[in-house]
C-alpha cells in the first residue's frame, strides 16, 4: 500500500506492555495523532494492546476489544503491521519480537536488557526479513542518540563514547556531592522519591549501565559487544570522604560508561571515576543523563537529557514507531546499520587510566619510599602525592599517570602486604585528564 499524494497511509500498531512506557507512549499516539499523521503522511491506528494483567487499573483509556492478555495474539493479528515491544526481560518479549520479524513486521523495543544481551540473534532476524528493529529508547530514554550515532554520524570515525546513562546513580552522586550525604542515606532518598527500585542492585551495581554500554559500543564501532564484555562496578564503596577528596582535587565523581576503539579492538566498561570540575559532564546532576561523544572531524558533542521515565521514553518509542511506519509503507529500510563486524574486545586489564588511590599508614620514616617503591617496580608513576597527618597515622593520597590496570592492581596488592600500611582506601580511576 503506498501513499499517494496527499493522502496518508494508515498503519495497524500492536503493543506488548502497557506499564510506565507502554502507558505514556498511548497517550502521545491518542494526544498527537492528528499532528504526527500531518507531519509524517501516517496515521496510526493502535489495533491492541497486550498485557499480563486485563483487569488492572489503567492511566490511560483503552478501547473496548484492544485489551488482551495474549501477547502472541497481538504479533500474529493481520491488522498489527508494526510491533511495539514494551514488556521488557529476555522472554517473552525475545520470542515475540522474533514472530513479528518472521512475518515480516517491523519492531520497535525499548529492551535494553534484550538487546545487550541476544542483540545479534534479533538483528540477524530483522535483516533476514528486511524490516526495521528499531530501540533508539533502550539508551539514555527520551535522548536521541541511537539515530545521531548511526545516522548523522554514519560517515565519522568515533574514537570514544563516554555517558552517564544511569539516573539512579547519578541522582545517588549528586545527592553526595551536593548534600555530603553517606551512600545509604542518598539510595534511601532516592527509593523515597521512586527514582531507585526497592532492590537497587542493577543500577548501584552498574548492571543497567553495562547493559546501555554494549549497545552504545555496537553502534558506535560496529560491533558485537554483549552485557557480559563490559567490565563493571558499582558505586556502593564510594564514601563522602571520596568525594570530597575529589572535590578538593577539582573533580566530580560520576559512575561513567566508557567505550573506545583502541588498537582495531573496543574496551567497554562501567564504573566510578573522577572527572574535571570544568568538563561538560561534570555538571549533569541529579537524575539526568548525557552522553559525550569523541570523534576525529566532529570533535566532541553531547546529547543530554532524561534518560529515563514514562514520557521522555515514550517520545523516543514514538519517533521509532513513525519511522518504523513510514518505511514499511514506502518499502524502504530507515536506519544504517551496517552488519556489524566482530571485533576483538580489548582487555580491561590493558587499559590504562590516571588513577587516584588513599592509602592509611602507620606514620614512621620510609613508610613512604617503601610504597613508592612498589608503584615503581610495577612501572606505576606517580604524579601527586598529599599527606594528610594524624598522630601516629598518615592518610595518603595519590594521583599516578596513565597506569595499566593490571599493574596497578599489582600495585595495590603488594602495597596491602606492607608492614606499615593499615589500608587502601579508595581506587577511582581518572578520566578526562589531570589538570
Ligand atoms: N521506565 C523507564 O523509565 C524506561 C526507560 C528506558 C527504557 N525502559 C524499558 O522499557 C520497557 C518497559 O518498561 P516499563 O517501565 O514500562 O515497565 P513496566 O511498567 O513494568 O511495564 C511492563 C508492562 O508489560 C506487561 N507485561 C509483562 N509481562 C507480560 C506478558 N507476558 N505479556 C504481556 N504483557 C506483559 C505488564 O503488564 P501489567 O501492566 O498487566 O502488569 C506491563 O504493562 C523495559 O524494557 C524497560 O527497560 C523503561
Amino acid at each position: 500500500m503506498s501513499k499517494g499524494a496527499g493522502k496518508r497511509a494508515s498503519v495497524g500498531v500492536g503493543i506488548l506492555g502497557c506499564g510506565n512506557v507502554g502507558s505514556a507512549l498511548l497517550h502521545l499516539v491518542a494526544e498527537h495523532g492528528e499532528i504526527i499523521g500531518a507531519r509524517s503522511g501516517v496515521d496510526l491506528r493502535v489495533e491492541r494492546v497486550a498485557v499480563r494483567n486485563v483487569s488492572k487499573e489503567r492511566s490511560v483509556a483503552i478501547a473496548d476489544g484492544v485489551l488482551t492478555h495474549d501477547a502472541e495474539a497481538v504479533v500474529t493479528d493481520p491488522k498489527v503491521d508494526v510491533v511495539v515491544e514494551m514488556i521488557g526481560g529476555i522472554e517473552p518479549a525475545r520470542s515475540l519480537i522474533l514472530a513479528a520479524l518472521e512475518r515480516g513486521k517491523p519492531v520497535v523495543t525499548a529492551n535494553k536488557e534484550l538487546l545487550a544481551n541476544v542483540g545479534t540473534e534479533l538483528f540477524d532476524a530483522a535483516a533476514r526479513a528486511g524490516v526495521d528493529l528499531l530501540f533508539e529508547a533502550s539508551v539514555a530514554g527520551g535522548i536521541p542518540l541511537i539515530r545521531p550515532l548511526r545516522e548523522s554520524l554514519a560517515g565519522e570515525r568515533i574514537r570514544r563514547v563516554t555517558g552517564i546513562v544511569n539516573g539512579t546513580t547519578n541522582f545517588i552522586l549528586t545527592r553526595m556531592t551536593e548534600e555530603g550525604s553517606a551512600f545509604a542515606d542518598a539510595l534511601a532518598e532516592a527509593q523515597q522519591l521512586g527514582y531507585a527500585e526497592r532492590d537497587p542492585t542493577a543500577d548501584v551495581e552498574g548492571f543497567d549501565a553495562a547493559a546501555k554500554a554494549a549497545i552504545l559500543a555496537s553502534i558506535a564501532f560496529g560491533a558485537h559487544v554483549v552485557a557480559g564484555d563490559v567490565y563493571r562496578e558499582g558505586i556502593a564503596h564510594i564514601t563522602a570522604a571520596d568525594i570530597r577528596a575529589a572535590a578538593d582535587l577539582g573533580y566530580v565523581v560520576k559512575l561513567l560508561a566508557v567505550a573506545e576503539e583502541l588498537d582495531g579492538s573496543v574496551a567497554v566498561r562501567v564504573h566510578p571515576a573522577m572527572i574535571p570540575a570544568q568538563h561538560a559532564l561534570a555538571a549533569v546532576r541529579g537524575s539526568f543523563n548525557a552522553v559525550y561523544i569523541e570523534g576525529d572531524a566532529v570533535g566532541e558533542l553531547m546529547l543530554y537529557g532524561r534518560g529515563a521515565g514514562g514520557a521522555p521514553t515514550a517520545t523516543a518509542v514514538l519517533g521509532d514507531l513513525v519511522d518504523a511506519a513510514k518505511n514499511l509503507r514506502s518499502g524502504a529500510r530507515g536506519a544504517i546499520f551496517g552488519a556489524p563486524t566482530r571485533k576483538p574486545i580489548h582487555p580491561i586489564d590493558e587499559v590504562e587510566s590516571q588513577f587516584y588511590v588513599t592509602i592509611d599508614v602507620a606514620d614512621r620514616p620510609g613508610v613512604l619510599a617503601a610504597i613508592a617503591g612498589v608503584f615503581g617496580n610495577h612501572g606505576v608513576s606517580i604524579q601527586s602525592m598529599q599527606q594528610q597527618g594524624r598522630d601516629t597515622e598518615a592518610h595518603l593520597i595519590f594521583v599516578t599517570h596513565l597506569a595499566r590496570e593490571a599493574d596497578l592492581r599489582a600495585t595495590m596488592h603488594e602495597v596491602r602486604e606492607l608492614d606499615a600500611v593499615e589500608r587502601v582506601g579508595s581506587v577511582l580511576r581518572v578520566v578526562g585528564g589531570v589538570g
